[in-house]
């Protein structure tokens, strides 16, 4: 029997003017993305950027439904399409963030489990980590790969 520890580095920013130029335009696409969010029964509304390896960007917003598991979060919302629109690109790095009572959350926002299980499946098929930027109105955090946002990813199919 042995006790192992799992370390997870990432770096914290007071602001998304102190980021270097993509990842601070990826923040503010995530921004503007939340315009399209679709919220009308949580009235939390998210939006995410997916950065492409041509430097495209993909935006998406959650969208909710009356049947509620039909809905989809921001990050599922932008990752699939960009996966539809453009197959054959990596994604290399993904930005959320998330407004309330109509101001943009103080907290950055942390994408679900299931959102994460996607980035990951998403981070294989590149063969390349993808970042994962979380944006708060008071502090923007980076993870330089999926693994240290879902450690022992399931990916073994
Ligand atoms: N939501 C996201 O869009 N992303 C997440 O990672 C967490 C939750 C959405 C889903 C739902 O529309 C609303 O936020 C409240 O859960």
């Amino acid at each position: 029997m042995k006790e192992k520890q799992l370390t997870i580095t990432y770096t914290e920013y007071s602001s998304v003017q102190e980021m270097e130029p993509l990842d601070r335009a990826l923040c503010e696409a995530a921004v503007e993305a939340i315009d399209g969010s679709y919220a009308i029964y949580s009235h939390f509304c998210v939006g995410a950027a997916v950065r492409l390896s041509d430097g495209t960007v993909v935006k998406g917003a959650n969208q909710e439904n009356a049947a509620y598991p039909s809905g989809l979060c921001a990050e599922r919302t932008a990752m699939f399409s960009a996966g539809a629109l453009y197959p054959d690109k990596d994604m290399v790095s993904i930005a959320i963030a998330a407004r309330q009572d109509g101001h943009l959350c103080s907290e950055p926002a942390a994408p679900c489990g299931a959102c994460r299980q996607v980035m990951a499946q998403y981070q294989t098929k590149a063969g390349k980590p993808m970042s994962v930027l979380l944006v708060g109105a008071e502090s923007v955090l980076k993870f330089s790969r999926v693994d240290d946002l879902l450690p022992l990813i399931f990916d073994n199919i």
